[in-house]
């Protein structure tokens, strides 16, 4: 790969290339349609943290954060993000690109003050970038799931560690 890729947050002008990138990496549309649901709820959506990679101006490759909540026993609430989706296109993976692009969310996230991220994902790839077992910190998924692909990072020493509960993701996460 010979052409400088740049990582940048996702402007509107893109909205219709992250759509058609998605579909291609998840091989459905339903990756692509949770995305501009996400964007549409204000509440979860942070605009800083919807990344993109671009190699010559196309778009190769997307990553989302978005807030999510950790109810612990007591029903206290405590924010956190959730990595997810993301995508690199078939042509471009396993280049790095995907890795680059959480290393690049996970350094805008801990600038904005956010303090922790999950994702449920592969339990290989993850734990590059630092993730470890959600269990650790007594944090579970809202569904059954093997605890090794539920995890979770701190982006400040021990944000987490007066933190457990269970994740609760926003609503548009049920139609995926
Ligand atoms: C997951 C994805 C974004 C990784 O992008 P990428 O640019 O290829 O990532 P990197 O080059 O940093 O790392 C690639 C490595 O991660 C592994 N990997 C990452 N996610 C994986 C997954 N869900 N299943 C299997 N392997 C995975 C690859 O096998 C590869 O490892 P290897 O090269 O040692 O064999 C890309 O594969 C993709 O778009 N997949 C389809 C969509 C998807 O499953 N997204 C993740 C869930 S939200």
């Amino acid at each position: 790969m010979t052409e400088k890729i740049i990582y940048r947050q996702e402007t509107q002008n893109d909205f219709s290339e992250v759509f058609e990138l998605n579909n291609k990496a998840f091989g459905q549309d339903n990756e692509a349609k949770l995305v501009n649901a996400l964007r549409k709820n204000l509440n979860v959506f942070i605009p800083e943290l919807s990344i993109v990679a671009t190699e010559k101006n196309k778009i190769i490759g997307h990553i989302l954060l978005t807030k999510i909540t950790i109810k612990d026993n007591n029903g206290n609430l405590n924010e956190s993000l959730g990595l997810a989706p993301m995508a690199v296109l078939p042509e471009f993976q396993r280049n790095g690109i995907g890795g680059q692009l959480i290393k690049y969310a996970l350094d805008t996230a801990k600038k904005l003050g956010y303090q922790s991220v999950i994702v449920l994902g592969h339990e290989h790839y993850y734990p590059k970038f630092g993730f470890e077992p959600a269990e650790k910190w007594n944090i579970k998924a809202p569904f059954d799931v093997p605890s090794n692909v539920f995890m979770a990072i701190e982006l400040e020493k021990d944000s987490l560690k007066n933190i457990s509960g269970t994740v609760i993701y926003p609503k548009e996460f049920e139609s995926v």
